[in-house]
């Protein structure tokens, strides 16, 4: 009698599967993958403008996201591989109930470095808390200095909440803090010097982040994106920059202020991509491993979880998804599609 090997058995499998928890998760191009950004939700309390449209949303079913104990399980796997850093992200990831729990969880893994993005109007109360519970940083985003300016790009919320919270976050510990200002042609490019002077009164890494073709309502144009070399420009004729390392596998390219008071960062992801130094892996709400911001490729941990899997078979969803990683991103090549799923559900 003969017998039928399964279907699996003599299949070749994809660059980068097996192998289990053995091993760092290390692509084609030879790019180690030791960050992680994990979405614990896709929904958000403010609607930008570059991220979200006003309304007409949709978020995903409570049931299709992934439990704490699903990303903390994630989370070990990831650790057993080598990932050192792990961000949390959204959405906004304080609207989900509990975080502090999950930032627990995550903690007890014992990464390097356990930070959060957010746009900062629910942190000031969680603050302590969440440093407490073991985070080590926050990233706030802020796109405007001006009160009125910042309610119309980010239509809810308001300024001083988000000052607020940026003091309590470092009373908190939770430094240093960044702030992350995306640079809208029109809109608040006119503020980057009073950035700049933000930086320097506060100590707080002010990053200037391109427009990236990734808003959920479609409304990405080139003309609206300020290019990370004007930033530079202006500020630097203004307050001498030094660079201060290479760019590393940070996507934010780092200068000091050259009299020695504080730092600034471009993250200028269209017009210089810096994708072959890309350490990063992407976990969204609903538990699809994404290799990048800008590929559809996604493949299931959940459902590889939700059926039982053992963890080397999540480590083996991990190394497929590093071993289909591509070189770069084609935005700037003629015909790119933005992604489907926009930043709010792939997470920053
Ligand atoms: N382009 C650039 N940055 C974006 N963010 C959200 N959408 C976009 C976009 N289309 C940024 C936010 C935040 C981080 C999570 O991602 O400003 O800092
Ligand atoms: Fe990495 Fe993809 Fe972003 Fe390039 S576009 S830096 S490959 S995540």
């Amino acid at each position: 009698m003969s017998v039928r090997p399964h279907p699996r058995d003599d299949a070749t499998p994809p660059p980068g599967t097996g192998g289990g928890l053995e091993g760092p998760l290390v692509d084609r191009y030879g790019r180690v993958h030791d960050d992680l950004r994990i979405s614990v939700t896709d929904r958000c309390n403010l609607r930008c403008v570059y991220c979200m449209p006003e309304d007409d949303l949709t978020f995903l079913p409570r049931a299709e996201l992934l439990t704490f104990e699903e990303i903390a399980r994630l989370g070990r796997v990831a650790r057993a591989l080598g990932v050192t850093s792990v961000r949390l992200t959204g959405g906004e990831p304080l609207v989900r109930r509990h975080l502090v729990d999950l930032v627990a969880q995550l903690a007890a893994v014992g990464f390097d470095d356990l930070s959060l993005t957010t746009n900062a109007t629910l942190l000031a109360p969680l603050a302590r808390p969440l440093a407490e519970a073991g985070l080590t940083r926050v990233n706030v985003s802020c796109d405007s200095l001006v009160p009125e300016r910042f309610a119309a790009i980010r239509r809810r919320g308001d300024l001083a909440t988000v000052l607020a919270a940026m003091d309590a976050a470092e009373a908190a510990g939770l430094v240093p803090l960044k702030v992350n200002v995306v640079v809208l042609r029109g809109q608040n490019d006119d503020e980057v010097l009073d950035f700049a002077r933000f930086a320097r009164e506060t100590g707080r890494v002010v990053r200037f982040i391109e427009f990236m073709p990734l808003d959920a309502g479609g409304h990405w144009e080139r003309d609206r994106l300020v290019p990370g070399t004007e930033v530079h420009a202006t500020i630097d004729a203004r307050w001498p920059l030094v660079g201060i390392d290479g760019h590393g596998a940070a996507p934010a390219e780092r200068f000091a202020f050259a009299d020695g008071r504080g730092e600034v960062g471009f993250i200028s992801s269209v017009t210089q991509p810096f994708c072959g130094t890309c350490n990063r892996l992407r976990l969204t709400a609903d538990g699809a491993i994404r290799n990048c911001l800008f590929s559809d490729d996604e493949l299931s941990v959940r459902d590889v979880m939700r059926a039982g899997g053992s963890d080397e078979a999540v480590a083996d969803v991990l190394r497929a998804a590093v071993g289909a990683k591509h070189p770069g991103h084609a935005i700037n090549e003629p015909g790119f599609l933005a992604p489907r799923r926009s930043m709010s559900m792939i997470g920053g």
